[in-house]
């Protein structure tokens, strides 16, 4: 951490027990976790190192956030902000990879040195792919101040834990999803990245996600922050839901965001683009990169999965169903925040 870099929030370890039993579960990490803050966002220890750096960072009035709690949809709009904001740069998109055009900002916080040391070993063969592997796990502050603007970003993280500048000063797209298909994608996300490795089952998993023990959570309090703030003229606030069911619209909504105007045959090849068959095929988004590093996996499944809007039913029995009705209406009480369906 930088010598005066303040950062306003007390981090603090989980308990020892929940700790200890999570280890059991989480195979990727190997200290423990934290609780940051009043609402106790939950992190690997890492994230201590990164706090401060990331809460001070100096934002560019040009500067382009995607955020939301992961799985929500944060690829699919990465990449639909990118072509909204580059005039559809197809030849771009194509020639340079997502990750490489968006820093994952606090990335490295769920890289174990443990880990690392073991991708670099077994990336030690070829020298493209080590230095691609120092990329993606450099602490994501790093690794903005060096590229010029302007900048595109992806982060998970809370607005609470993002610079206070943030939103008076930049672009901010949030995209929300119902938080059952979270859990399940986010569920086959933790068993496909080794940075997480996590080996239970689905059922177990939900808990953890509805008991506010796994990472970014708790969930509400996330989208809630964002919500917050959807009429900030600097935030565009979007719905998994809403891009799946009127994709066009959607493209229309994030070009109106960006001051920028299409054809429909513009928006009509752009949605195709966008289309989950074709993303899941385009090597430059579909994450392909990570599982040659061999951060994922290497396996029948990818980081691209179903692409669908409520799957959720195939993983949840009655009894699960019911908690998670009632976790959603306790939860929206206080807020006029609702999903789409
Ligand atoms: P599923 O696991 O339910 O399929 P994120 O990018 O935030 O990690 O979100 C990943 C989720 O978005 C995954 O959900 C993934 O399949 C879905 N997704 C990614 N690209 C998509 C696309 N072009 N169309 C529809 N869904 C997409």
């Amino acid at each position: 951490m930088k010598p005066d870099n303040k950062f306003p929030f007390k981090i603090q370890d989980v308990k020892p027990e929940e700790n200890k039993m999570l280890l059991e579960y989480f195979k990727g990490e190997f200290d423990g976790f934290v609780r940051v803050g009043p609402k106790g966002y939950f992190f690997p220890q890492k994230y201590r190192q990164e706090a401060a750096n990331i809460y001070n960072m100096q934002i560019r009035p040009s500067d382009v956030f995607v955020t939301s709690y992961p799985r929500s949809g944060t690829t699919w709009t990465q990449e639909l902000v990118w072509m909204v904001a580059n005039d559809l740069d197809y030849e771009k998109s194509n020639a340079v990879p997502l990750i490489e055009r968006y820093p994952f900002l606090e990335y490295s916080v769920t890289v174990h040195p443990k880990n690392m040391e073991k991708f670099r070993q077994e990336n030690s063969y070829s020298e493209k792919k080590l230095g691609l592997l120092e990329f993606v796990c450099q602490p994501g502050t790093e690794q903005l101040a060096e590229i010029p603007s302007p900048r595109f970003i992806k982060s998970h993280l809370p607005l609470s834990l993002l610079p206070m500048t943030l939103l008076d000063t930049a672009k901010v797209v949030y995209v929300a999803r119902d938080p059952r298909d979270v859990a399940v994608s986010f569920y086959h996300l933790n068993r496909l990245i080794r940075t997480q490795g996590y080996i239970g089952d689905f059922k177990t998993y939900w808990r953890f996600f509805m008991e506010d023990l796994h990472h970014y959570t708790p969930y509400f309090e996330h989208v809630k922050e964002a919500w917050e703030k959807k009429d900030h003229p600097n935030m565009l606030f979007l719905f998994y839901e809403e891009l799946s069911t009127n994709l066009a619209a959607t493209v229309r909504r994030v070009a109106k965001f960006f001051g920028k105007e299409f054809s429909d045959e513009q928006i009509e090849r752009l949605c195709d683009h966008l289309s989950i068959d074709n993303f899941r095929n385009n090597k430059s988004v579909n994450y392909d990169a990570m599982k040659e590093l061999r951060i994922l996996q290497t396996g029948e499944q990818g980081f691209i999965r179903k692409g669908k809007a409520g799957g959720w039913g195939d993983y949840f029995d009655e009894e699960m169903m019911e908690q998670a009705e009632r976790w959603i209406t306790d939860n929206l009480q206080d807020t006029d925040l609702r999903f789409l369906q």
